[in-house]
């Protein structure tokens, strides 16, 4: 079976395409490089001993897509491309509707051209709102959406129920992730983000290996036990694995909308998560307690039971592990 995987090269769809290949799926990728490197091709490939085609092209670029479609006999698509910084999505809002919108459209309608009908979408906790309650479920719909980014996820989703409602031949996984973090155990691939982080986890890299000086916690006076916000941390080796469950479950139940929240469903604090680290790996991190970020909730994390149900899944990996693999990546690759 040949999957097309969108952004096949960045953090989540290079861990989805490993697994994806260790399941003896074919792989092609189309991916613009935008933010991620050329050289995770070879680490695939070193990784898992398997060739995976490449295409480097933009999926806004329709042309390109039916060239893809035309020189390949797809079966199914993971759309992993977009723009996802929150922060910056809120200064450049129609960028980031242009393109995360754009993209999924242009796919969406040539996969009908050509009738190739399953469909995986990256989606995410965010557009859960702020819902006032910690855990989330499935069942709760979508709120509120708090940045374009979000917003983004949140007006995907709804197209593609509405293409669905059209169209009942259509098989649509929408995964809701929590917060991926971690590398795969070879140290080969992981995430890099470009210039100063955003998320925890590269910032907490960045702090450890003293390429930058003091890491923010960002506010101590949540209501949560230790007064740092809480949240639901994945492993990205369990994250992309939860991808190849929803392939098999869409291959297999044939058509519908299926949606499931991929987390671990246990909140781990900020604090929890730099002492973990520095406790796992022996090194320091320093921190500073600073303002709460605009826009952060307080704690919340996902119900994976529906997950656990329907597709067999749940996570595997500890806190210990994401911390362990996320050090080891960035240790290996700190001169690239
Ligand atoms: N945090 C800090 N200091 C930092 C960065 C983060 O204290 O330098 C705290 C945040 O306040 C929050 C926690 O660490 O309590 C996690 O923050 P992240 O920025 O790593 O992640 P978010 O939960 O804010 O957002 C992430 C993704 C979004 C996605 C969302 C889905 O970045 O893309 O999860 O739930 F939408």
């Amino acid at each position: 079976m040949k999957i097309l995987v969108t952004g096949g090269l960045g953090f989540i769809g290079s861990h989805t395409v490993v697994e994806l290949l260790e399941n003896n799926y074919e792989v092609i990728i189309v991916d613009n490089l935008y933010n991620s490197k050329i050289d995770v091709l070879d680490k695939i490939k070193k990784i898992t001993g398997k060739e995976t085609k490449f295409y480097q092209d933009d999926v806004c670029n329709k042309m390109a897509l039916e060239k893809i479609f035309k020189e390949n006999k797809i079966d199914s698509v993971i759309h992993f491309a977009g723009y996802k910084a929150v922060g910056e999505s809120c200064s450049k809002p129609l960028m980031y509707y242009h393109n995360n919108l754009m993209s999924t459209i242009n796919l969406l309608e040539v996969m009908k051209e050509n009738n190739v009908k399953n469909f995986i979408f990256s989606s995410s906790a965010t557009i859960y709102g702020n819902p006032g309650t910690s855990k989330y479920v499935e069942e709760m719909g979508r709120g509120k959406t708090t940045n374009p980014y979000g917003t983004t996820k949140s007006m995907i989703e709804q197209i593609l129920e509405d293409l669905y409602n059209s169209d009942n031949e259509w098989s649509i996984s929408i995964l809701r992730y929590f917060n991926p973090i971690g590398a795969h155990s070879s140290g080969l691939i992981g995430e890099s983000p470009n210039g100063i982080p955003n998320n925890l986890m590269p910032y907490i890299l960045k702090v450890a290996s003293k390429q930058l000086e003091v890491l923010n916690v960002f506010g101590n006076d949540y209501p949560t036990p230790d007064g740092t916000g809480v949240r639901d941390y994945i492993h990205v080796v369990d994250l992309a694995k939860g991808h190849v469950s929803a392939l098999n479950k869409i291959v297999k139940s044939g058509a519908g909308v299926y949606v499931y929240n991929l987390g671990s469903g246990k909140g781990v604090s900020v604090l929890e998560l730099v002492n973990t680290f520095e406790r796992v790996n022996g090194v320091k991190v320093n921190y500073r307690i600073a303002d709460r970020r605009p826009g952060d909730l307080a704690e919340y994390y996902a119900d994976p039971s529906k997950a656990l149900k329907e597709l067999g899944w749940k996570t595997e990996k500890t806190v210990e592990d994401m911390c362990r693999d996320s050090w080891n990546f960035m240790k290996n690759n700190i001169n690239e």
